[in-house]
């Protein structure tokens, strides 16, 4: 699915960080759009600057300079609950080893992001929340706790936490990192159905296999995004 609707867009954008050796120039002059239904991987070398740049684009973290436009909205001059309400409203984050609260249930663990959107009410989260397990397959584990879960459920978790809200962007740093072939395979299944469906899918990751999946990629070398062809997946981690 295409529109040609700008979700994500990243104008002159730069970050750096500031360390014991001096500065390091991590993003430098990012421009870089993402289209409404969208399936993009982001590949690159370890420090290059993947997770740095999607936490920008996730609202965790802020550039020095330049622009971000999320949904049409410019979030350079937001305040930071301004940017969690943006956060919590657009995005799902899923990160390679899950978060998952580990002292709370898997139905537990799915309120978290409801108990921050204060349009849902406290009445509806258990159809909510029976609603995401449905969708990732694991209703039957509502009452288990993580590490009673295989490594692969977690994550799908992790994705029905990323779904409860309703987000129309999906931010993945290496979900399928820490999972075996079979695992990965499954979550990459789930993540494009949810593609399908209409989301705006962003992944980062290090496996050809996993940016097989994606329509687009792009690879970031020396602070600079660019576009790179399926057929350069191979090469291009
Ligand atoms: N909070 C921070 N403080 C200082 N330096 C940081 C910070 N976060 C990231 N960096 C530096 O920025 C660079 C990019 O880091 P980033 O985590 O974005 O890389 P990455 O491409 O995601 O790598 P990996 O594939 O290993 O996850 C690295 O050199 C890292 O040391
Ligand atoms: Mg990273």
């Amino acid at each position: 699915m295409f529109m040609n609707n700008c979700v994500i867009s990243l104008t002159d954008l730069n970050k750096s960080f500031i360390n014991g050796a001096g500065s390091n120039h991590v993003l430098k002059q990012v421009n870089f759009s993402v289209y409404s239904g969208e399936m993009v991987a982001i590949l690159g070398q370890s420090g290059s600057g993947k997770s740095t740049l999607l936490s920008i684009m996730g609202l965790l973290d802020t550039a020095d300079s330049g622009h971000y436009h999320l949904c049409g909205q410019d979030v350079s001059s937001f305040s930071a609950y301004q940017m969690s309400q943006l956060r919590n409203s657009h995005i799902g984050w899923v990160f390679q080893n899950f978060n998952l609260i580990a002292d709370m249930t898997v139905a537990e663990n799915l309120s978290v992001p409801l108990r921050f959107n204060s349009s849902i009410k406290q009445a509806d989260y258990e159809a909510k929340i029976n609603q995401v397990l449905d969708e990732v397959g694991l209703r039957e584990k509502t009452a288990f706790y993580p590490a009673e879960l295989s490594g692969g459920q977690q994550q799908r978790v992790a994705i029905a936490r990323a779904l409860i809200c309703q987000p129309d962007i999906i931010l993945c740093d290496e979900p399928t990192g820490n999972l075996d072939s079979s695992n990965s395979n499954n979550v990459m299944e789930l993540l494009s159905t949810l593609h399908q469906e209409g989301k705006t899918v962003l992944i980062i990751t290090h496996d050809p296999a996993v940016a097989a999946y994606c329509q687009k990629a792009y690879k970031i070398h020396d602070g600079e995004i660019a576009a790179v062809s399926p057929l350069e997946f191979k090469h291009a981690v």
